[in-house]
């Protein structure tokens, strides 16, 4: 375990305030304990604060104290104590910690820990020059048994050799941590033995869907599940659209009830999270929640949004769906959207643009925005289109998009951290 101090006060900035949407989380996060019991919330505020800001300053610690009525000292002690918290400046594309305990060690950690010397930093804990890449070493982050192992924010990217980890921080590098699919990194099923299985291979009832190595391999091929996705049943029934909020008290009955909860996990040969959403699989969702057609359907939810072809979603969001389709959609005229334009030589990356992240990107180029200076020159009613458009709810003017597009547009990362006082991400 390293030595965790704050960062040198030549790097820590004067002040930290949560932003607005952070600040009302907070203050809800907060009225979950019990009175008396405040400070609990304590590592959900601190890891907030990282979220937004990339890593724990002392300011964010003193902001969190005095919301918690902590003494500095008390936030101080958790913020040093978990590795999870970080006390430096990161990586603006990827952070990599490397498990250096025994397990991972026999495996070849130290071989990763080489990689990560010569390709971003001779030492832990320091940004490559661009900025982009910082590592560090950590206890055991819990993958064992599909060591050796790294954890890049939030996801595990496991069975790793130096080849392919020198690949992996190339594309990080390039695109993100979005860029390389989290899990094992060998032709394995999870965690389970290199070979396939061994034991209980014709119980069907314990492999659930009967599923053979042959099967598993096949499933295998279909690329690795975020492991933060992996105990998520693979169902379209209504109870588990995560647009719906709370459980509906619309009546369903028995039958309906019972073919939304054997619902099989693929349709026509393709995984159903990966079939793309239609017009008439909303509608089915929407019979089977008990839903009037005229209520807010559960389609315009910004996962089903982001999930579908955009230019369906246009359609039906411009009032032109279907014949027969819903008469009650909620219309989003052309009139205030942005003019886009034809893809460009050389793309900004609206990735640095706080709140916009590959998926937000990738709808954003599809609307022809692909540049800073869009962005920037939004009024109010482009604006509020693509707050629509997207589902968010007022986000964009929260996260202040058009500042932040105007000050990379106007000098890049160098005039962001000028205006805003820390790294674009
Ligand atoms: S020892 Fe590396 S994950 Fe446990």
């Amino acid at each position: 375990m390293s030595v965790r101090r704050l960062a040198e006060a030549s790097v820590q900035p004067a002040s930290f305030a949560f932003n607005r949407a952070n600040e009302a989380w907070a203050k809800q996060t907060i009225k979950k304990y019990p009175k008396g019991r405040e400070q609990s919330a304590v590592i959900p505020l601190l890891m907030r604060a990282q979220e937004q800001d990339g890593w724990v300053t002392k300011a964010a610690i003193e902001h969190v104290a005095d919301m918690l009525e902590m003494p500095y000292i008390r936030v101080l002690e958790v913020a040093t104590f978990y590795t999870q918290f970080q006390l430096k400046p990161v990586g603006t594309r990827a952070h990599i910690q490397v498990c250096g305990t025994t397990p991972c060690m026999l495996r070849g950690s130290e071989a990763l820990m080489d990689v990560c010397k010569r390709k971003i930093h001779p030492e832990q804990f320091h940004v490559n020059e661009a900025g982009t890449l910082s590592w560090e070493e950590v206890e055991c982050l819990g993958a064992c048994v599909n060591a050796p192992m790294i954890m890049v924010f939030k996801d595990t990217y496991e069975d790793l050799t130096p080849e392919r980890f020198e690949e992996m921080i190339d594309a990080f590098e390039a695109g993100g941590v979005d860029a390389v699919e989290p899990g094992p990194q060998v032709d394995r099923f999870f965690s389970a033995p290199m070979t396939g299985f061994t034991a209980l291979v014709d119980e069907k009832s314990v492999l659930k869907s009967g599923r053979n190595d042959a099967k598993a391999s096949a499933k295998a091929k279909e690329g690795p599940v975020a492991p933060s996705k992996s105990a998520k049943p693979k169902t379209d029934a209504p109870e588990t659209n995560p647009a719906i909020k709370s459980p509906s008290r619309a009546k369903v009955s028995p039958a309906k009830e019972a073919a939304a909860s054997v619902k099989a996990p693929r349709e026509n040969g393709v995984a159903a999270d990966k079939a793309e959403p239609t017009v008439e699989k909303a509608d089915r969702q929407r019979k089977h929640s008990g839903k009037p057609k005229e209520a807010k359907s559960a389609f315009h939810a910004p996962e089903t949004l982001h999930g579908e072809p955009i230019g369906a979603d246009r359609k039906r969001l411009s009032g032109k769906a279907k014949a027969g389709g819903d008469k009650a959609q909620p219309l989003l005229s052309d009139k205030n959207r942005p003019s886009g334009i034809e893809k460009p030589a050389a793309v900004d990356d609206l990735k640095l643009i706080s709140g916009v992240g590959p998926k937000i990107e990738g709808i954003l180029h599809s609307l022809g925005i692909y540049t800073y200076a869009q962005v920037a020159s939004w009024k109010k009613a482009e604006r509020e289109w693509v707050d629509g458009y997207l589902r968010f709810h007022g986000r964009i003017e929260r996260e202040d998009w058009i500042k932040q597009a105007k000050a990379l547009a106007k000098g890049g990362e160098a005039e962001y951290i000028r205006v805003f006082g820390k790294t674009p991400r």
